[in-house]
């Protein structure tokens, strides 16, 4: 696969038409037992269409970064089932669940997770490290492109502090998306930005749904969970409502 076939807006195709890209069944998680048991989500059913934005709201607590935790991956459900992307991810184990992740999910973080020493091309170039059959040169190739995507391209040599806060967070999206991943999770990923810093990247989140792309975003702001195709309310660990909104609706 050569770099610019990374990176084209070629639809990323449905695992099956009509299907959900993410469909929670009485999804839970659940810290320890009894009393002293905490829960993060419980009895949760969600389904996310493909290619499109689901905001995902509600009350600090209320469970919206465990559930986006169990999406990406990054966690697995106490009980319940998830398919991502056509997989039934909630059983898999630990490693699997890694492999999988690298190759069907990009994560954005509020913090970026940028690693401080490299500089943003290879922040990006990282992501493609895991696994990938992808040759260095096209790697690198790939990132830049990334960044081009993302307005970054005459910044691909610094290192994260030489850079602003909505542009680190632009890294961060590019890094989440080199990898063409069919769902995007971003955990807040406006939450420390300026108010037209926090539109930008929620405008290049918007976006990539054009080429098909799901995204699950989860947000305090509610100006920009209006502009989502969806608003998934969450109180206590459930969903509270399911909002269709539509953007410019
Ligand atoms: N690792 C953990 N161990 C025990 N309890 C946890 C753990 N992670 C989260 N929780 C609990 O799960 C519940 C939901 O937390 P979560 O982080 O999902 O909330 P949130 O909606 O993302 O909140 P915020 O808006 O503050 O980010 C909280 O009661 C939290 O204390
Ligand atoms: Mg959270």
């Amino acid at each position: 696969m050569n770099a610019t076939a990374l990176l084209s807006p070629v639809p990323v195709a449905p695992p099956t038409a009509g299907a959900s890209l993410v469909e929670a069944r009485d999804l839970t998680r659940i810290w320890g037992k009894g009393d002293a048991s905490q829960i993060g989500v419980s009895g949760v059913d969600l389904d996310v269409r493909p290619g499109e934005l689901v905001a995902v709201i509600g009350p600090s607590g209320s469970g919206k970064s465990t559930l986006g935790a169990l999406i990406a991956g990054i966690d697995r459900p106490t009980s319940g089932s998830l398919v991502v992307s056509g997989t039934r991810i909630d059983r898999m184990k630990t490693d699997q669940l890694a492999a999988w992740r690298g190759g069907n999910v990009g994560i954005v973080f509020q913090d970026f997770h940028l690693l401080p020493t490299l500089t943003a091309v290879e922040n990006v170039e990282l992501a493609l490290e895991l696994g990938s059959r992808v040759g260095r040169r096209q790697r690198h190739q790939a990132a830049l492109e990334a960044l081009e995507l993302v307005g970054l391209g005459g910044h691909a040599h610094k290192l994260p502090a030489q850079m602003s806060g909505g542009e680190q967070q632009r890294v961060g999206i590019a890094r989440a998306t080199v990898t063409r991943p069919a769902l995007i999770v971003a955990d807040e990923p406006t939450g420390a930005l300026d108010q037209a810093n926090g539109h930008a990247v929620f405008d290049l989140l918007a976006g990539l749904t054009r080429t098909g792309t799901t995204v699950v975003f989860i947000t305090h702001d509610l100006n920009l969970a209006d502009a989502a195709d969806r608003v998934v309310s969450m109180i206590d660990g459930r969903v509270a409502s399911v909002d269709e909104r539509g953007a410019g609706s």
